[in-house]
């Protein structure tokens, strides 16, 4: 087995989506994965000039390829067919999406449950519930939904009896918002870390590339402060259009963490950064960081993108730095 892993750096919302299915087209995939998280994710993701926002169903779709959720994820079985009535009505063939038997399910108490957090910001999605359930040994898996049988799999058998898989791992979220790894309890309830890939039946050894993904800036959305009270951030939310693909909500938008982004990059073990949104800073014009803890501004572009690439693990691997500029391709700056 070959695998491939995408994960998010920051808070979320790095555009993995089109991280991840830019490597559909190119790569010779048998199957794409989605490994945590639920319907709070949303990849917005351009096929063919049209533009879809996906919740579960791997980028694998776009393509033909055999597109799995995960055992690390939680769904919601309503959603989730909602999702895909959406996909087949634009014409996409969803005769490929598969969900691991063991993969547990968000029922309607834990939406109602979820739905009255206020300390957290949560997307109201039902995922903390699901997962509390999960390891409290008392929740449901979807082989237990008889109107998923169609769709269910055995990860073991479908991973492992063949020689020939080639994975692509899709992740949800970001560093920042891991159970273990981010702020908390300002984080999501699942491991949005590249390790989290392999607990759906993934062994260490097939790892190939880590693609780590992020912004050039940093945005989150939830309940804590983030975002420093100067007006470049409105204009950062409003050119790079930072409101939630999947609640709506407004973005909080902050410089660049470059201490934060070392941190991601080691603990996931990044093979491969792409940063994205690059034309977003050109808009508003401006070039700042914060590094070793002290704000940081430089007076072009070069000169900001050099400095991230010379004070990250890719100094002397600057051929796996990519820089993108454009929402609907993975085009360099
Ligand atoms: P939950 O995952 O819905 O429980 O939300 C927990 C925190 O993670 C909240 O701050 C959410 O806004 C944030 N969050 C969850 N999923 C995403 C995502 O896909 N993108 C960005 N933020 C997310
Ligand atoms: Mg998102």
């Amino acid at each position: 087995m070959i695998a491939d892993i995408v994960v998010g750096l920051q808070h979320g919302d790095e555009a993995k989506g089109k991280v991840t299915h830019h490597l559909c087209k190119d790569g010779d995939y048998t199957h794409v994965m989605r490994f945590n998280g639920g319907g709070n994710a949303g990849h917005t993701i351009y096929h063919n000039g049209q533009k879809f926002v996906t919740h579960y169903i791997p980028a694998g779709v776009f393509y033909g390829i055999t597109s799995v959720i995960g055992s690390g994820c939680v769904l919601n079985v309503k959603d989730f067919f909602n999702e895909l009535e959406e996909l087949r009505k634009a014409g996409i063939d969803t005769s490929l999406v598969k969900i691991a038997n063991n993969c547990h399910l968000i029922r309607n108490d834990h939406l109602e449950e979820d739905n009255k957090d206020e300390k957290i910001g949560t997307t109201k999605k039902g995922n903390g519930p699901a997962y509390r359930n999960k390891y409290n040994r008392t929740g449901m898996l979807a082989k237990d939904a008889l109107e998923l049988e169609p769709f269910l799999i055995d990860l073991y058998e479908e991973l492992h009896s063949s020689d020939d898989v080639i994975i692509l791992c899709e992740g949800a979220q970001g560093f920042q918002l891991d159970i273990d790894w981010g702020d908390y309890p300002y984080v999501t309830s699942s491991h949005c870390i590249a390790a989290s890939a392999l607990l759906n039946g993934i062994p260490p050894q097939a790892v190939r590339h880590v693609w780590g993904v992020g912004k050039v800036y940093d945005t989150y959305v939830g309940q804590k402060d983030f975002e420093p009270d100067d007006p470049i951030f409105s204009q950062i939310r409003d050119v790079g259009e930072e409101y939630g693909a999947t609640t709506g909500r407004s973005r909080q938008c902050n410089w660049l963490d470059l201490d934060a982004l070392n941190r991601s990059l080691k603990i996931n073990g990044a093979t491969h950064m792409v940063l994205n949104k690059v034309d977003v800073l050109q808009k508003v014009n401006r070039w700042s960081l914060k590094h070793l803890g002290k704000l940081k501004d430089f007076q072009s572009q070069n000169e900001m993108l050099q400095y991230i690439v010379s004070n990250t693990p890719f100094k002397d691997n600057v051929s796996n730095v990519m820089f993108s500029g454009n929402k609907h391709n993975l085009s360099l700056v």
